[in-house]
């Protein structure tokens, strides 16, 4: 693989073990995206040349294109039952609440997390936070909204901090649209600010992935992993 993140030992030890632990052959499973995916999707790969018959719901065009690399067969979404979905998160509260989308692809990546059975994330302990919001929240929005997104964010948050991914060069996500990454400060209840957001017309998604995960795995600097309780 030319495609590598590059090494971190408790990125691989926790992308390795949520396969381990949770898929098994015949399945069908959902692969995030991020650099700490890549070693779950890199598992997967050495399971399917080793001749197991799992198939993938890409949760990205990056992801599917490291799929295709492994040669991991990859399915649409409801093509199958989806036992289990594995992806990464920016931020991970003490209640599992989620702030995800730093690769930009938050929209396919809840799409698929809802639709799976159990919902495994995997981070390092850098990820864990007492409270949402130091990382910016991505918020996909179709591109000719983007004034009025911004207008009404500002209207009723004034003090947010509203920054267009990729400025005058804007990122592009795979669905056609843009990011924006908000400064909210301390997010305390993100389901409310999520559905918020949500009303405003142009809005395709935000990153808060709350009530969605059913497992969070955290892989250390010594390539040990465990299971984070929920609080
Ligand atoms: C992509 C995501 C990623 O899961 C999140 O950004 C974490 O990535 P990484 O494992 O590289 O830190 O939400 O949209």
């Amino acid at each position: 693989m030319n495609d590598s993140p590059g090494f971190d030992i408790g990125k691989r030890a926790v992308g390795y073990a949520a396969v381990d632990d949770f898929v098994q052959d015949g399945m069908c499973i959902g692969l995030g995206t991020g650099t700490t995916t890549y070693w779950a999707i890199e598992r997967v790969g050495q399971r399917v040349a080793a001749g197991e018959r799992i198939t993938a719901v890409a949760t990205s065009e990056h992801t599917a294109s490291l799929c295709r690399q492994w040669n991991i067969p990859l399915v649409g979404l409801l093509q199958h039952e989806m036992p289990v979905a594995i992806d990464g998160a920016d931020e991970v509260a003490p209640d599992w609440a989620l702030i995800k989308g730093g690769g930009g692809a938050l929209f396919r990546e809840k799409a698929v997390a809802l639709v799976a059975e159990r919902f495994v994330v995997v981070v390092t302990p850098s990820k864990l936070v007492s409270v949402l919001g130091a990382f910016p929240l991505p918020v996909e929005i179709v591109p000719f909204a983007e004034p009025y997104v911004v207008r009404e964010i500002s209207r009723w948050h004034p003090d947010v901090e509203i920054v267009r991914r990729g400025g005058d060069m804007p990122f592009v996500s795979d669905n056609g649209n843009w990011i924006l990454d908000c400064r909210f400060g301390p997010i305390d209840e993100p389901r409310a600010l999520d559905v918020a957001l949500r009303e405003i017309h142009g809005v395709v998604a935000t990153g808060i992935f709350e009530s969605i995960a059913n497992v969070v795995m955290v892989g250390d600097e010594n390539g040990e992993v465990r299971a984070l309780p929920r609080i």
